[in-house]
């Protein structure tokens, strides 16, 4: 199949991906009941064929059944064809669920994920969420040697502030930072993005259809399934999605008016950003995904732009309840305070 997925450069490192990736979470957990292994495994290699090989999981994304799924769709020849990105943090131990980013974890946490996606180097790893007792630049120290050691080529952080930012990229170049982003997600442009640009990182924009209240609006919301974690958001729930949704009426409505869906509108939206940003949409179905690859192609003028983001600003709802361990809280202690304790 001929791919009109363009290639760009993600940071400064040398790593280059498709300029729209492939969220995977969805297809083992969160977004409702895990689904067919054979189904997510035919979209996988569907969306490589389409151009489309920048590949997100997470070690938490089931847990471990996603990147299980992934080692499983990778292999005969197909690994070679991806940029393969995961994540670590998230810890599931006796006490409950634990955010780590200690030397001892960073190590352990990348040598399972790369038994359980059967490779022997990872392309691009993240910190999922930010440890905030342990000094950014200890975390990073491990995940540098784990470079030098040829476990993982780049590296990222997910949910970080921008002061994170910069303290990790002082220590080791960061490839990517990977942060909700969307016409509903904005917040990030403040301080986020131009730290991004400055040190010359890429972005990558998770949930960039607002985990798909942008594509579908109150249709969504009434369908959730059991388990779908989207009920617990709050823009998600009561007045506020009944609000929500007729943001998302007059983004169809407009979506209508250019011959594209609101899907491509939003993900175009993000295309127009920059050549730095790559958006990742989720999706479980190959005709989703054939959508939304054709945002590629959809042409913003000056006022597309003004008018989605005059109707998007009107969201109401927080994106997390608290305590989500957001960028907003990912501020560490300075390394001095590590030394002392050690
Ligand atoms: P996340 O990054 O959290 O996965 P997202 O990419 O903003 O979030 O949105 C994912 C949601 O959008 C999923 O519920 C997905 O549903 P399917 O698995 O059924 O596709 C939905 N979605 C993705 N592309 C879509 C499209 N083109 N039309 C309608 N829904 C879509």
């Amino acid at each position: 199949m001929a791919t009109n997925v363009p290639r760009i450069k993600l940071g400064s490192q040398g790593l280059e991906v498709s300029a729209q990736g492939l969220g995977c979470m969805g297809m083992s957990c969160f977004y409702g009941p895990p689904k067919p292994d054979e189904d997510m495994i035919n979209l996988i290699h569907h969306a490589i064929h389409s151009g489309v090989t920048l590949l997100d999981t997470s070690d938490m994304y089931g847990p471990h059944t996603n990147e299980i799924l992934l080692g499983k769709a990778l292999k005969g020849g197909v690994r070679e064809k991806v940029q393969l990105a995961t994540k670590f943090a998230y810890s599931f131990g006796e006490g409950g669920i634990d955010i780590r980013g200690d030397p001892e974890y960073v190590r352990a946490a990348c040598e399972a994920s790369l038994k359980r996606l059967e490779v022997d180097c990872i392309d691009l790893y993240y910190q999922h969420r930010v440890d905030t007792r342990v000094p950014i630049e200890i975390t990073m120290g491990e995940l540098k040697k784990l470079v030098e050691e040829g476990k993982i080529k780049y590296i990222g952080l997910s949910e970080a502030s921008a002061a994170t930012i910069r303290r990790a990229h002082a220590v080791h170049p960061i490839t990517a930072v990977q942060i909700e982003w969307s016409l509903w997600a904005r917040d990030v442009e403040e301080e986020i993005i131009p730290t991004c640009r400055e040190l010359g990182i890429g972005i990558v924009a998770y949930s960039p259809l607002g985990r798909g209240f942008l594509s579908s609006g109150a249709k969504l919301v009434e369908n959730f399934s059991e388990g779908d974690i989207r009920k617990m958001l709050p823009r998600f729930g009561g007045e506020n999605a009944e609000h929500n949704a007729t943001l998302y009426e007059r983004i169809n409505k407009l979506a209508e008016q250019k011959g594209c869906t609101p899907s491509q509108l939003a993900l175009a939206w993000l295309h127009h950003q920059g050549n730095d940003v790559v958006p990742i949409p989720g999706t479980t179905r190959i005709e989703n995904f054939n959508q939304n690859i054709g945002a590629l192609s959809v042409k913003l003028t000056a006022d597309d732009v003004s008018e989605l983001e005059c109707i998007a600003s009107a969201v109401k709802g927080d994106r997390y309840p608290p305590g989500m361990n957001t960028w907003k809280e990912s501020d560490t202690p300075p390394v001095s305070a590590w030394n002392a304790g050690a």
